[in-house]
Order: C-alpha cells, then sequence, then structure tokens
C-alpha cells in the first residue's frame, strides 16, 4: 500500500498533517505521540518579531465548532530558529513554517530569513490585515495575493504554499493569482469570520469581538472552496477545515487536496491526526485502493 505523496514537492509518508495554529510547534504533542508518524507539521503563524496576540478571551466554543481571535501571538522567526526549530528537526516528517505579517515587505524580509533555514516549505497566511491598505486581508483579491506571492517568490526557492481566506466572494479566482505569481500550492481553508453574543451581558464573547470559526461546522463550506480552486488551477490544493477523521480526510481528496491539515479537531483529542492516518489505511484496504494518490479529485460530478 502506497500513502506517500508529493505536496508541492514537499515528499510526505502520508498526506496528513496538523494545521497552523492549533499544533504549537509540536512541544504539546511530543509526549502523545511520536511526531514522525505524521505526513508533516505545520507551525503556528510565525512572524519577523515576537507578538503577543490579542487580549482574551480569545477562544470558545459553538455548534461543533469554535470561534479563536488569537491574533498571530509568537516568539518571533529568531526564538523559533534557535529554539524550535532544532526540537521539530528530531523528528522525520516534513516541516513547513507559517509566515505571517502586516505589510509585504515584512513577509518578504521574513521569507529571506525562511529561505536560509533547514525547512521543507512555506505556508504564506494571506488572512492577516494589511496595515498599509486600511488592513483588509492580503489574500481578498486576485491582485493582493498576486502581488505578495510574487514579492515572496523572488526570495525563497524553497516550496512555497499560499494559505486562502474563505472570506471572499470567488476563491477560485484568487488561487489564480497565486498560480499565476509561481506558488507551488494552495491550502485551504482559513477561518470564516464570525461572532458571538452572550445574551446575559450582551457583549460579544470574544475580546475582539469577532473571530475565526473552524472545526467540523465549516467542513461542507471546505468541501466545496476546494473543489472549486481544484477546478481552477493546476498546482496541489492542502485541504482543511473540519477535518476530525480518515472519512473527512477522504471526502477532501476527493474534492481534489493532495494533502490535509487536522485543526481544530487537534484539541478535541490529540490523538486525532494519527488515528486520521490508521483510517484512511483502511478505508484503502476496504476499498482495494493501493496507492493514495489514485483518489485525489476522483469525486464524480453529477
Ligand atoms: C486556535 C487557532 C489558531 C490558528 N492559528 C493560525 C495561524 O497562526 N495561521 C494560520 O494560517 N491559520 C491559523 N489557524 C487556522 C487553521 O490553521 C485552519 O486553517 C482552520 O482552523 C481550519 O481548519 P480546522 O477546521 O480543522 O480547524 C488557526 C486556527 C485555530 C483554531
Amino acid at each position: 500500500m502506497n500513502t506517500r505523496i508529493n505536496f508541492a514537492g514537499i515528499k510526505m509518508k502520508n498526506p496528513v498533517t496538523v494545521a497552523s495554529g492549533t499544533f504549537g510547534y509540536g512541544r504539546e504533542f511530543h509526549n502523545f505521540f511520536d511526531l514522525s508518524k505524521l505526513g508533516g507539521i505545520i507551525t503556528k503563524g510565525t512572524s519577523l518579531k515576537p507578538r503577543s496576540g490579542n487580549k482574551p478571551p480569545r477562544i470558545c466554543e459553538t455548534a461543533s465548532g469554535i470561534l479563536n481571535s488569537i491574533g498571530l501571538q509568537n516568539p518571533g522567526i529568531e526564538y523559533f530558529a534557535q529554539n524550535d526549530l532544532p526540537f521539530l528537526k528530531k523528528f522525520d516528517t516534513a516541516i513547513i513554517v507559517n509566515a505571517c505579517g502586516s505589510t509585504v515587505d515584512e513577509y518578504v524580509e521574513l521569507c529571506k530569513i525562511l529561505n536560509k533555514l533547514d525547512i521543507d516549505g512555506v505556508e504564506l497566511n494571506l488572512s492577516c490585515p494589511n496595515v498599509k491598505a486600511g488592513c483588509m486581508a492580503f489574500g481578498n483579491t486576485y491582485d493582493g495575493v498576486k502581488e505578495i506571492t510574487s514579492k515572496v517568490r523572488k526570495v525563497l526557492d524553497k516550496p512555497l504554499i499560499v494559505k486562502l481566506t474563505p472570506n471572499v466572494t470567488d476563491i477560485a479566482s484568487i488561487a489564480k493569482g497565486a498560480e499565476d505569481a509561481g506558488a507551488d500550492g494552495v491550502s485551504l481553508i482559513n477561518t470564516l469570520l464570525g461572532m458571538k453574543i452572550d445574551i446575559h451581558t450582551r457583549k460579544p464573547i470574544l475580546a475582539n469581538n469577532t473571530g475565526g470559526l473552524s472545526g467540523p461546522a465549516v467542513k461542507p463550506v471546505a468541501i466545496r472552496m476546494v473543489y472549486q480552486v481544484s477546478q481552477a488551477v493546476n498546482i496541489p490544493i492542502l485541504g482543511m477545515g473540519g477535518i476530525i477523521n480518515g472519512e473527512d480526510a477522504i471526502e477532501f481528496m476527493l474534492a481534489g487536496a493532495t494533502a490535509i491539515s487536522i485543526g481544530a479537531g487537534n484539541f478535541i483529542d490529540p490523538y486525532t491526526s494519527i488515528n486520521t492516518i490508521s483510517e484512511i489505511k483502511n478505508y484503502m484496504i476496504k476499498n482495494n485502493i493501493e496507492n493514495i494518490n489514485d483518489i485525489i479529485g476522483k469525486v464524480q460530478i453529477n
């Protein structure tokens, strides 16, 4: 049985990765299982300088999901390179750094540093507000995505994956901006903008008022977007949004994802990612699938 895949030039022993911001830099999970079992680890969003994030409360539960407004808290790239990367390198798994910034220049400077590190690839989080463009997310327009991707492409020789925001009208045309600018792959979806109000205090639960929704609640939206993007671009897709088991993972792959990420599912059960790997293998055995690559994009549209 072959579960190996090649996602955007990154070789993985299976298609299962853990999503940015839900697995830290791996330390919180390595006592539960051997991280080498994972196809890859996508790090917490990392910026040029340390960021303290938003005020708490920053996370709350919703029906079949969670809302978060962490605000990209992270120790900065220098700390990561000195302390977290050596830890992650102990494991035989692909290391992809999720990169975030507030200006195009910040992304470019960060990616110059990332280019020199011993990592397998970079995932560019374009859901961050661009402080020089009215705080509109970089990923909201074709032109915005194309501009930042091409500037980063010039300084980054490693595999470049552009992470798309679902808070747009036509995600397929925006994915094209990443492809046209030379990205090796796209990942989707990031969280859907949401809000929850405490009816007793009449105040929003999150200190930031709004936050990003993820977990099983968003899965049908994510599947639809992965399918639409797969029809629009020729670069591979890392699919995510509500995956908590092998069946969910297979659904994403049929929709067109080459690899998948598990996010909120890691909070429900720390073993979700490795259980998903076993469940994918069970599905392959039951359905006589010898090579996992054979199911990518094989949804049979009515
Ligand atoms: C607490 C939390 C923190 C997150 N932080 C990041 C981040 O730093 N960068 C990023 O690109 N996505 C971040 N995400 C989004 C996830 O990587 C993923 O795209 C999204 O949650 C959908 O997957 P899920 O439904 O499996 O959680 C975060 C999600 C959560 C729940």
